[in-house]
């Protein structure tokens, strides 16, 4: 339930985030937090926001005009994730509520757990570690678990922002290739620094032989990847998306690695999470994780305090650091 109004505004924040983003809204705010870490249905979500000035959300909560409606004082949505996806932006505006998100500092720690990715399923780690585990190691094999190599090989960038610039750094420093993909060119001196050449989504797709996925999910991006472009991938390119679901058609991705027409993928992201296609979970190509690509006590921290930071400064009346406009 609602506590009662008093004096200071009031901020709902909808799931546990780190004690420091929570001290920081104390210092400002009356803080209602649901410490039991589920997300709240969308009934409770309102019932608990129907006096806030702020609520401090996650990407599990699906922020609509229905919830708008509902929340008469609200002045912003502060969303922990660079992600606004599960936010109706144009009912936002419609109401005349602020949103933000926590772009910049995430950009490193998911730039890391796509190489995390691409080398775990390129090298079969999670597929060894489980043979080892499961008591089948018999001694040194020659052609046991053979995967791909990076150096000299092409590393095709779907979404050329921050965070595909950063994985292009990466890429450097293993001497990979870098050809993207994005609506926006880099500038020629960025291009340069990472060594990076934009190309057609066709191109991008078919020179391949990893291809990372950092585009935001909007109707132009859903089923970026679907049966057409993962026909025309190498037979064996990886696949990797910490991006969002919705932008790879996952049973078309299933089919495609069941049947060998691509060799592998790693996945942070699902369509419909927190399902999992089932014929994924069968499948020893591909290598699964639960959205935790951002997942690092620092990164995690730095991410509330600026959500904190973004709801205070709206409900001061100011314009937020990371105000995200319809
Ligand atoms: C995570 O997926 C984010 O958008 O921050």
């Amino acid at each position: 339930m609602a506590t009662p109004r008093g004096s200071r505004p009031r901020a709902v924040v909808t799931r546990r985030i780190p004690q420091d983003g929570i001290t920081l809204l104390e210092s400002f705010f009356e803080v209602d937090q649901n410490v039991d870490d589920r997300p709240y249905t969308p009934d409770q979500l309102a019932e608990h926001a129907r006096d806030a000035d702020a609520v401090v959300a996650l990407l599990t909560d699906r922020i609509d005009e229905a919830f708008f409606a509902r929340c008469p004082q609200l002045k912003v949505v502060a969303n922990v994730a660079v992600g606004y996806d599960n936010i109706d932006l144009a009912a936002a505006a419609r109401h005349g509520i602020a949103i933000t998100n926590t772009p910049g500092v995430l950009t490193e720690a998911t730039a890391d757990f796509a190489f995390t990715l691409l080398l775990a399923c390129a090298r079969r780690v999670v597929e060894a570690d489980r043979y080892v585990r499961d008591g089948r190691f018999g001694g040194w094999e020659m052609m046991g678990f053979l995967g791909g190599d990076l150096a000299g090989r092409t590393l095709g960038i779907a979404g050329f922002g921050r965070i595909g610039q950063a994985v292009a750094r990466r890429a450097g420093g293993f001497g990979m290739h870098v050809v993207y993909e994005d609506e926006h060119p880099a500038t020629a001196a960025v291009e340069d620094q990472f060594n990076a050449r934009r190309v057609d989504k066709a191109t991008l797709i078919g020179s391949a032989d990893y291809l990372s996925l950092h585009l935001p999910l909007l109707p132009s991006t859903h089923h970026y990847i679907a049966e057409a472009e993962l026909r025309t991938m190498k037979r064996d390119a990886y696949l990797v998306n910490t991006a969002r679901g919705p932008i790879v058609d996952e049973k078309a991705l299933a089919r495609a690695l069941r049947d060998g027409e691509i060799a592998g993928a790693g996945l942070d992201v699902f369509e419909r999470e927190p399902a999992v296609e089932a014929e994924l979970l069968a499948l020893d190509n591909v290598v699964l994780a639960p959205h935790i690509a951002s997942a690092t006590v620092e990164t995690r921290t730095k991410m509330a305090l600026i959500a904190a930071e973004n709801a205070i400064t709206a409900v001061r009346g100011a314009t937020p650091p990371n105000l995200v406009r319809a």
